[in-house]
């Protein structure tokens, strides 16, 4: 079954707790960082993280939309951040490798992003040591924008290159996610869907989110 991570960009920021409470039943709460540099857009921070995390249990994953993000992968971390995504873009590969060290030397998952125009080769050489892959199918920095289906051959590629080293890394994919959009992720290989504005536009959230994780089943039914 697909794991569904709720973006809280699309969140109502003044009633925050009872937004959080409404997407109870997904698998990950989805933090968007974004700096105004990385991305023409700034979002929330770490005091923000810091209160979320004393809200809630569901796992955290906080994507870092920031330029230099290695200035910042730990203390999002010890925020309350269970796992930390970054840009493949936004660093030098060895401050990448670094960040994904030190991530994981905290006991905390790590992961890539890229950019639709980022080529996937550039995610090789970090291939092993991540735990999750996270496919941009919108450019980054703005909610509720249209699904990128070109980038459906990206989450193909990666898929076969996970299973042709047998490794255990999370496919995500951010960005323009809605029950149609979901089953050409998952068929393309994705596990883990990232969804703001179709989760959070939906009269009866819980229920979208488990339409989103079964998203071939539904197409049927309804
Ligand atoms: C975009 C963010 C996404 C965004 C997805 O830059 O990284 O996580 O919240 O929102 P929707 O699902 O509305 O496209
Ligand atoms: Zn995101």
């Amino acid at each position: 079954m697909l794991k569904i991570s709720a973006s809280l960009l699309s969140a109502d920021f003044c009633r925050l707790g009872s937004d959080i409470e409404s997407v109870g039943n997904a698998d990950r709460l989805h933090f968007d960082v974004m700096d105004g540099v990385f991305v023409p857009n700034i979002s929330i921070g770490v005091p923000v993280l810091e209160s979320v995390r004393a809200f809630t249990d569901i796992p955290i994953e906080a994507h870092l939309m920031i330029a230099e993000p290695s200035r910042y992968t730990e203390t999002f971390a010890k925020a309350g951040a269970d796992i930390v995504i970054f840009h493949v873009e936004a660093d030098s590969p060895g401050n990448t490798v670094k960040s994904l060290e030190a991530l994981r030397a905290l006991g905390k998952k790590a992961g890539l992003s890229l950019r639709p125009k980022t080529q996937p080769e550039t995610l090789l050489p970090y291939l092993d040591t991540l735990d999750i892959i996270l496919v941009m199918t919108v450019e980054p920095g703005f909610g509720g924008q249209k699904f990128m289906r070109d980038q459906l051959q990206k989450i193909e590629f990666f898929r076969a290159a996970i299973d042709a080293r047998g490794l255990t890394c999370d496919l995500a994919v951010d960005g323009g996610i809605t029950l149609e959009t979901a089953g050409m992720a998952a068929a393309a290989g994705a596990d883990v869907l990232i969804a703001g504005n179709d989760i959070f536009s939906s009269q009866d959230r819980q229920e979208r989110i488990m339409a989103l994780r079964l998203p071939f089943f539904w197409k049927k039914e309804r």
